[in-house]
């Protein structure tokens, strides 16, 4: 009889230690401890065995058992953890990985990008952005900008009229009139936008991109524009760069100038080879925008007493984004920028 258990038991040993998945583990422990299994009933009989060898028997029994037990649920274990990392193995999605087939990125147009970065130099000086219309009324396109009423500008050959006293705006300048009529000083604003002349050729399309600014406050002078495109010209140009203002005349300012930048190419109109620098023409500066204080007439514009010229002074200025980006990075004809020739405008952004 304990030789019977004995075999039973290695019987089951092998079997568990050889079962490769838990369904057949599970299959091995029936035919092992199942109800109709020898062992189990062999326990059962055991009080029907003569007293002397009921102990030994039931003994060698249970251990056979409680052994086998053992086995199985180490077994398990086990034959789990291996079939989970199968499963997971199989399972596993990256992802992280890019869709397929990986899409191009695409970028920014050089004149949209341009915009942002003078947009984003002049909110760090703590002006707000503004838009305003493209198609504007004569009365903010010329009259309230104090423009005489004989001003060239106006002529039909040089503006296009969508109206009689409606045109595509030739310039940002309007809105310096319209921000202050719906804000009141303080103001430090920036409006960047499309305007429109009757021009084409290399340096001149019959639309393109401005951006206005305007400050007014108390106590505003010629040296806080200086020092405001000073700061401009620094962050656009590279951080050595100087600025130069020149007597000039607009309708809408009163002194007005024309502000050049130092030239960032060369050394006073010179290329290290001794040759004339070709973006400054040898002069050593670039021009780069018109500005002035704003002109007493233009806020008698504006219908709102506390733009008055004896308590307040502004000063503005209006710049060509073409002309800053085509400065930059040496584009030799306004028109590459609207071909949309991507070989061209693959080169930025
Ligand atoms: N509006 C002018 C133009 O298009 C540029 C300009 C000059 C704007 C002087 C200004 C300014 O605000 O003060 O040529």
């Amino acid at each position: 009889m304990i030789e019977r258990i004995e075999q039973l038991r290695a019987e089951g040993e092998r079997d568990v230690a050889g079962a490769a998945t838990t369904a057949a583990l599970e299959e091995a422990r029936v035919r092992h401890l199942g109800r109709r299994a020898e062992l189990p009933n062999l326990l059962r009989g055991v009080a029907d065995l003569p007293p002397d060898q009921r102990g030994q028997v039931g003994r060698a029994a249970n251990q056979a058992r409680q052994a086998l037990e053992a086995q199985i649920a180490a077994r398990a274990q086990e034959l789990e953890g291996a079939e989970l990392d199968a499963r997971l193995a199989a399972d596993r999605v990256d992802v992280t990985l890019p869709g397929d087939p990986p899409q191009p990125a695409g970028r920014l147009h050089l004149l949209t990008a341009t915009r942002r970065e003078i947009e984003d130099v002049f909110l760090g000086l703590g002006f707000t952005v503004l838009e305003g219309p493209e198609v504007e009324l004569v009365h903010y396109n010329f009259d309230a900008l104090n423009h005489a009423p004989n001003h060239p500008a106006r002529d039909r050959t040089d503006t296009f009229y969508v109206g009689e006293d409606l045109v595509l705006r030739t310039h940002t300048s309007p809105m310096q009139i319209r921000a202050m009529e719906s804000h009141p000083p303080p103001l430090y604003v920036v409006i960047p936008g499309r305007v429109y002349r009757r021009d084409s050729d290399a340096t001149h399309t019959p639309q393109f991109h401005q951006v206005e600014g305007l400050a007014v406050d108390e106590d505003i002078t010629l040296a806080d524009l200086k020092g405001t495109l000073l700061a401009f010209a620094r962050a656009i140009f590279g951080h050595e760069r100087e600025v130069r203002l020149r007597p000039h005349f607009f309708p809408f300012t009163e002194p007005s100038v024309e502000v050049d930048v130092s030239c960032f190419n060369c050394t006073e109109g010179h290329l290290r080879d001794g040759s004339r620098c070709a973006l400054c023409k040898g002069t050593s500066w670039l021009e780069i925008l018109g500005a002035g204080e704003v002109d007493p007439n233009v806020y008698a514009y504006v219908d709102d007493e506390r733009y008055d010229p004896e308590r307040i002074a502004g000063f503005a200025f209006g710049l060509g984004i073409e002309r800053i980006a085509m400065l930059r990075h040496a584009v030799p004809d306004l028109r590459l920028l609207y071909d949309n020739d991507l070989r061209f405008l693959e080169q930025f952004g």
